[in-house]
């Protein structure tokens, strides 16, 4: 019996060591330590040996069977953490090159937010940025767009009561500017506006960045030329633009300015559908009206506003076909910028 126990033992010591996958850990408990077991039988036959031995052999049989249920488990944690992944134990390879930390970025609207913001700051416009929820005056009213003006259908307004709103677009930021103080004055305002509209070239919250320009003379040639060498900076060097006439009534003339199609230099493709233009904002002359609300006299200064929308110039630069993925937090998108 003793001979028996200690085989045994030996046997089960060499299989446990050869173990070396977590499935075979069941086979191994099965075949030592189970019901049916060798070991098992050989314990139930202690009762018929000699009753002198049996102490000593009761004793040396615990003994093996928690030896051999501590090995088991010992041996059990070791393969189940192998498999778990390399350890953080000294026992690491040192050599392997350390984890990169992965560096978070600007969105790629506000990249090209602050590259249009860095362009007109490097022509002498100053910055300045205004709320979002305005009041029915600014953002309608001091613009030229009294109450029932059909030009307030095309602004798609998120009110919140009679006299507030979200501003719909960055122009109230001319009228904040102006009544607080005197020409000459070269601003920007970028910030988000929002219009009550979704589709895969419009969401409900979007940015602008509103521009104008006041003194004595200023000229329609002013605003070309100025809008000439933003569009040099920020699209190519030679990039040829058009003004087309429009309507705005805080501007008079106004115009839309197109750019040749950034896709096929103005061949014609789907992006500028056929026509080699695309258009990337509106821009006038200030309405002798608006100076009129800001207490500017027509007589002696003029100026010129534009607006543009950031993510549309972002859209053409990038050659992205949905607004919406800027919103989505995509990843895969986002980290290509
Ligand atoms: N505020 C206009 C819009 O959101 C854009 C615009 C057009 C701004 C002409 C201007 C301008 O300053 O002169 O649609």
């Amino acid at each position: 019996m003793e001979e028996e126990l200690l085989r045994l033992q030996k046997a089960a010591h060499e299989d446990l060591a050869a173990l070396s996958e977590i499935k075979e850990l069941e086979p191994f408990r099965v075949k030592y330590l189970g019901r049916k077991s060798e070991f098992t039988s050989l314990m139930r036959q202690l009762g018929s040996v000699p009753k002198e031995d049996r102490p000593r052999l009761g004793k040396l049989a615990n003994e093996i069977k928690v030896d051999l249920e501590e090995k088991f488990s010992a041996r059990k944690s070791e393969l189940e953490q192998s498999a778990a992944g390399p350890s953080d134990s000294l026992e690491s390879d040192l050599t392997l090159p350390g984890r990169a930390i992965p560096f978070g970025k600007l969105h790629p609207v506000t990249q090209i937010m602050e590259e249009i913001c860095s362009i007109f700051e490097g022509m002498g416009f100053g910055v300045a940025e205004g709320p979002d929820v305005e009041t029915d005056f600014y953002n309608f009213e001091a613009l030229n767009i009294p109450k029932h003006h059909p030009a307030r259908d095309m602004h798609d307004t998120f009110y919140i009561n009679e006299s507030l709103l979200l501003r719909t677009h960055t122009s109230p930021m001319q009228a904040r500017i102006m009544e607080n103080q005197e020409p000459p004055l070269r601003m920007i305002a970028p910030g988000k506006v929002y219009r009550c509209d979704s589709d895969i070239t419009h969401t409900p919250m979007f940015h602008q960045v509103e521009g104008f320009l006041v003194d004595k003379k200023v000229s329609f040639a002013d605003l070309r030329g100025i809008l000439g060498v933003f569009i040099s900076k920020m699209f190519d060097e030679n990039t040829a633009m058009r003004a087309r006439p429009s309507f705005f009534p805080f501007t008079e003339p106004s115009a839309e300015i197109d750019i040749a199609c950034v896709m096929c230099g103005g061949k014609g493709c789907r992006v500028c559908k056929h026509t080699g233009w695309l258009e990337i904002l509106g821009a006038g002359m200030i309405d002798p009206e608006v100076f009129k609300q800001v207490g500017y006299d027509p007589e002696v200064y003029s100026g010129f506003a534009f607006g543009l929308g950031v993510e549309r110039i972002a859209m053409l630069k990038y050659g992205i076909n949905d607004i919406r993925l800027y919103y989505e937090n995509d990843l895969r998108f986002l980290s290509q910028f």
